[in-house]
């Protein structure tokens, strides 16, 4: 499978969002970053935000909820059209309940991993996931450096998934760029979320196609 890149709107320019979605053409999902200002201490955007994300573009939309209640979202997010959800695992006590919850609006399921979280904790799920979000920063912000150690950890899991003739998708979300999508890419990882590097490059689609490996 090629590498897909899911762009991170929280570095976009809310003031011409419109412009930035359009600019947007050669990711191939559209990833949404939800905060509470609880679990991560930043606040981003909700459901009108969405809406209109929503009203902006056909890409499939991927929202990352890094929120300590994210069961409360997922019917909401699921009417608004998104098609990929992930929750973090530090914050709910029923994970499978959850991925049910979403699988049952048609919507991919995953679970998002916080860069101290050890894989192992989702040794019991696995089977069930559509993807595993890997933290390469701490969540709440874009623009941060990418921990290094993050590299084995997806590599461990494609050996996990390898191993058990699992399915899911590894997703890699904090401080990617074109220093080292290509690491990423080699330690199989197939989707590259990157806020930064796209918004603060000249050329989106260019910044893309880097990420990619092209
Ligand atoms: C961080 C968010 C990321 C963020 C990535 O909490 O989950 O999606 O937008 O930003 P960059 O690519 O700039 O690290
Ligand atoms: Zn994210």
């Amino acid at each position: 499978m090629n590498t897909l890149i899911a762009a991170s709107v929280l570095s976009a320019d809310f003031s011409r969002l419109a412009e930035e979605i359009l600019r947007l053409k050669a990711a191939d999902i559209i990833h949404l970053d939800l905060m509470d200002g609880h679990f991560v201490p930043n606040l981003s955007f909700g459901y009108p935000l969405v809406s209109c994300i929503r009203g902006l573009t056909k890409q499939p939309l991927d929202a990352h909820l890094m929120v300590t209640n994210p069961q409360d979202y997922v019917d909401n997010l699921a009417a608004l059209g998104v098609g990929w959800i992930s929750f973090h695992q530090e914050t709910v006590y029923h994970s499978h309940r959850l991925i049910q919850q979403i699988k049952a609006h048609g919507i991919k399921a995953g679970i998002a991993l916080n860069p101290a979280t050890p894989i192992n904790t989702l040794d019991s799920i696995l089977p069930d996931l559509d993807y595993v979000l890997v933290m390469s920063v701490n969540p709440g912000y874009s623009a941060q450096a990418f921990i290094p150690w993050s590299m084995p950890k997806i590599m461990e899991l494609d050996r996990i998934r390898k191993n058990q003739g699992l399915e899911f998708l590894i997703e890699v979300d904090g401080g990617v760029n074109g220093d080292n999508c290509l690491a990423l890419i080699e330690a199989k990882a197939d989707i590259l979320v990157s806020a930064s590097y796209i918004f603060g490059s000249k050329d989106y689609t260019k910044s893309i196609n880097t990420l990619k490996g092209l």
